[in-house]
């Protein structure tokens, strides 16, 4: 239909003009919410776990002022003392519990050509459990989907600049990295968001003139290069990848000492790990001196007791035995609706569904967690055996 006086440029200036309007009363509205939820409080007992010595051990250093005193909440007639992660961070420097912490800086990455096996999930658990160990984690989120920003409370677009992703340092210079590093609500966990702009980053990276690439170095080892200038400040750097072998993937495994692969027990994930590790396989071949990857991890995930499910679970130990990491994640909503609401089981304050499926959810994700961080201590023992004298910037 034909509408005389039909105006589409001012009709769709206007629906920009909203648009704008929308998006900044929605940022107000998240960053309050945002800053509402914070991180748990939980009490002397599980702070005291955290840190390794009893409570009463706590309670004297606080009367002794060693430690500031503690925040209390009115829990019926009493006023017990709560803590969060943050303050327990606080807590282990002023108590001198840091110094089991690593003399160099793993790198992970959680990989798959799959979507939906749980990448994004166990890189935000890990990272949170081992912060939660007093670790310095750097968390890079290389999906343009950009799941794994927005569980920070970041929203690409609102909160990430145009060149606040990795982008820039795989593109123009390594050394923006240290621009595109954002705080997040975990003291020891920093992260460089993505957005969906990354999608872009592939094409440009093979577009770069030959002078860049000659500056720049080879197209595989940009995320390596520009992650050396900031390795020093973590323990650990943990990077998310989408669903997807390009550029952004490859640059994830050369600059990777471990990949762990989240696999789901059904016939088509398994059919497209063939397809992953074939590629892998390629890609290594090609790229040998770029790799310094020195082990290969698969993860079972969203594990149930369908017969189906046991059934390839099987099929799965056979081929993969090795390989496939002792522990793994059940499917659990517990799980679901805490990713669901931006947030990891490691920071609700109150279980969603049955307090026993929680602390089941909870025990999984530890149980996986600890595994996972043996395996990165052997990164961290290797490293110290090839050069026990390297030591880090600023300490
Ligand atoms: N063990 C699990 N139990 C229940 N839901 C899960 C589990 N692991 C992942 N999920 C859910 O599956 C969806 C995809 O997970 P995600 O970690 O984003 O996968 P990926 O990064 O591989 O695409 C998310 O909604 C997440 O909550
Ligand atoms: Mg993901």
């Amino acid at each position: 239909m034909l509408v005389s006086g039909f105006d589409l440029a001012q009709l769709a200036e206007n629906a920009a003009q909203r648009g704008r309007q929308l998006l900044s009363d929605l940022q107000t509205y998240l960053e309050r919410d945002y800053e509402r939820r914070g991180l748990p409080d939980f009490g002397i007992e599980k702070a005291a776990d955290l840190i390794g010595c009893t409570s009463q051990h706590l309670r004297d250093k606080e009367g002794d002022g060693t430690l500031p005193p503690p925040r209390t909440a009115r829990v019926g007639s009493l006023d017990r003392r709560v803590y969060n992660y943050n303050e327990m961070s606080q807590i282990r420097r002023l108590l001198k519990r840091d110094t089991s912490r690593p003399t160099s800086c793993a790198r992970l990455i959680f990989s798959n050509l799959k979507g939906g096996v749980g990448k994004t999930s166990h890189a935000l658990h890990l990272s949170h459990y081992a912060a939660r160990e007093g670790l310095r984690v750097l968390m890079v989120d290389l999906d343009p989907q950009a799941t794994l920003t927005t569980a920070f409370g970041l929203v690409p677009g609102l909160n990430v600049g145009a060149d606040e992703d990795i982008g820039p340092s795989l593109t123009a210079d390594p050394e923006l990295i240290r621009r595109s590093i954002k705080r997040t609500r975990w003291d020891d966990i920093d992260l460089v968001p993505a957005q969906l702009s990354l999608q872009y980053t592939d094409w440009q990276m093979l577009q770069a003139r030959d002078d860049d690439r000659q500056r720049l170095g080879p197209l595989p080892q940009r995320l390596r290069r520009a992650l050396e200038h900031v390795a020093d400040r973590y323990d650990l750097i943990v990077m998310d990848t989408p669903p997807a072998l390009g550029m952004l993937s490859l640059n994830a495994i050369a600059a990777a000492d471990m990949i762990l692969m989240p696999i789901t027990p059904n016939f088509y994930d398994i059919a497209s790990s063939v397809q992953y590790f074939a590629i892998v396989s390629q890609l290594a071949s090609t790229y040998a001196n770029a790799l310094r990857v020195r082990q290969l991890s698969l993860l079972m995930t969203r594990t149930d007791s369908a017969p189906e499910t046991r059934t390839n679970m099987t099929l799965l130990n056979k081929a993969y035995g090795e390989f496939l990491l002792t522990n793994r994640m059940p499917q659990t909503r517990e799980l679901q609706r805490a990713t669901g609401d931006q947030m990891s089981l490691y920071e609700i304050e109150v279980p969603r569904g049955a307090r026993e499926t929680y602390l089941k959810a909870i025990d999984a994700m530890n149980a996986v967690n600890a595994e996972i961080m043996q395996h990165v201590w052997q990164v961290w023992r290797a490293a110290e055996l090839n050069s026990p004298t390297e030591a880090r910037h600023g300490e």
